[in-house]
C-alpha cells in the first residue's frame, strides 16, 4: 500500500510502497478516508521528539484517522467490517498518512454520524487535547474563567466550544481577522494578539490553555487568580511528564531543569504550571462523538488537500492562515 514515510530525521516525507499493516488480535484494520495534519507530525519529522518519543525509522507519520473498518483481530468486540470509525492511534501505532492502518480497538470510537469523513479526520488529536486539558486535568466548572490561547487554531477552535459547554466564561487570543470566527465558536472575550497585550486586559482566570509557551506562558501565569492553573501543551515539559513517560534519570533531570524557571515563577505567584502531552483514548472519543452528534462541538476544517500532497500540506502548517484544521483525503 501507499504511505508517507520519513526515513531519517529532517529528511523529506516520501511517498512509499510499504507492506500491508499487521492486524494484531485487538487491532482494527481501517481503510483511511481522511487524516488530520498536526504540528506534532512535523515536529517528529524534524527530530524534535527523538529523546522522549524514540521511534524506529522508517516511520509512517500521521496521528488522526477517520475511515471504514475492513477487518478486525480475533479479540475485537466493539467493531466490525463496514463500521465508520475515527481515532488518534496510540504512540506505537501512529501512521495514518497511509491507505490502511491497524489501530488498537481501545484507541477508536464510532465516527459521529452528523459530520463528514473529512471533519471526523480533523478531530481526534485536537478534541482529545481539549478534553484532557479542560475536563480530565482542568475539571472546569460552570462560572469559571478560562483563557484559551490561539483560539482560531486546531486545538483552540475545539477548546473554546468545549469550555463554553462546561459553563465557563471564555477569553481567547486570535488575530483580528479571526475575531468574528472565534466569537462564533463561543468566545466571550477576544484579544488581538498582534495589537493587544492580554496580560493588561485579563485577570482572575481559573485556567489557561497555553499552546505557545515562552513569554506567552509567563504572561499567562500572571492573569491567573490565586490557586489557578496554566496547562501548557507546547512546553516546557515538567517532572510529572518525565515520570509518566518513564524517562531515564538524565532526561528526567534535563526536563526538570527546562521547566524550573516557569514552575518557580508560578509558585511565587501562588498559581500552578502543568505540562500536558495528550494521550489516545477511544473512551474519551466516544464522549466527544456524543457531543458532536448533539451539536455541542463543531469540527472546523480550514483546508482539505489530496493524499498525493501530504508533504506539501504538512509543510503548509508552518505558514499559518488555516482556520481550525487541515486534512488530507485518501482516495
Ligand atoms: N502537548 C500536546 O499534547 C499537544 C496537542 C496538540 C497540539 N500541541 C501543540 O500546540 C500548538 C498548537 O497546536 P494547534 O494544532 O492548535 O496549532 P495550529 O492549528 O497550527 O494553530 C495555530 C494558530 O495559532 C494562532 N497564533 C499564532 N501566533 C499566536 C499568538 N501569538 N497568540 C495567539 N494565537 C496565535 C494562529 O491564529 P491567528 O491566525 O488568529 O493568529 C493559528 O490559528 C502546537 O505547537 C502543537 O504542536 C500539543
Amino acid at each position: 500500500m501507499r504511505a508517507f514515510v520519513v526515513n531519517r530525521y529532517k529528511g523529506p516525507l516520501l511517498d512509499t510502497n510499504v507492506p500491508e499493516p499487521v492486524v494484531g488480535e485487538r487491532d482494527v484494520l481501517v481503510q483511511v478516508r481522511a487524516a488530520g495534519l498536526n504540528q506534532l507530525d512535523e515536529k517528529i519529522r524534524e527530530g524534535e521528539f527523538k529523546q522522549i518519543l524514540p521511534y524506529q525509522l522508517p516511520l509512517i507519520l500521521g496521528h488522526d484517522v477517520a475511515g471504514t473498518v475492513i477487518d478486525v483481530g480475533s479479540k475485537v468486540q466493539g467493531f466490525a467490517p463496514g463500521d465508520e470509525v475515527y481515532g488518534r492511534p496510540s504512540r506505537d501505532h501512529i501512521g495514518t498518512f497511509a491507505e490502511r492502518i491497524a489501530v488498537p480497538e481501545s484507541d477508536l470510537a464510532p465516527k459521529p454520524t452528523s459530520i463528514t469523513m473529512d471533519e471526523a479526520g480533523s478531530l481526534p488529536l485536537v478534541a482529545l487535547t481539549a478534553w484532557q486539558v479542560l475536563v480530565e486535568r482542568g475539571t472546569v466548572r460552570p462560572g469559571q474563567k478560562v483563557l484559551i490561547h490561539a483560539g482560531a487554531g486546531g486545538v483552540g477552535s475545539i477548546a473554546i466550544q468545549l469550555a463554553k459547554h462546561l459553563g465557563a466564561t471564555v477569553a481567547t487570543t486570535a488575530s483580528a481577522a479571526n475575531a468574528d470566527f472565534v466569537r462564533g465558536l463561543g468566545a466571550d472575550v477576544v484579544i488581538d494578539h498582534r495589537t493587544q497585550d492580554f496580560e493588561q486586559l485579563l485577570d482572575g482566570y481559573d485556567l489557561v490553555l497555553d499552546s505557545l509557551g515562552g513569554e506567552n506562558l509567563e504572561k499567562s501565569l500572571r492573569v491567573l487568580a490565586p490557586g489557578g492553573t496554566a496547562i501548557g501543551i507546547s512546553g516546557p515539559p515538567d517532572p510529572a511528564f518525565a515520570r509518566e513517560q518513564g524517562l531515564n534519570r538524565v532526561l528526567r533531570l534535563a526536563i526538570t531543569a527546562l521547566s524550573a524557571r516557569v514552575r518557580r515563577h508560578a509558585k511565587k505567584l501562588g498559581v500552578r504550571y502543568e505540562f500536558l502531552f495528550m494521550h489516545a483514548s477511544g473512551a474519551q472519543l466516544r464522549q466527544i462523538t456524543t457531543l458532536v452528534d448533539d451539536g455541542v462541538l463543531r469540527p472546523v476544517v480550514g483546508r482539505v488537500m489530496p493524499f498525493d500532497q501530504t508533504p506539501q500540506a504538512l509543510a503548509g502548517l508552518a505558514k499559518g492562515g488555516i482556520r481550525g484544521k487541515a486534512v488530507i483525503e485518501v482516495p
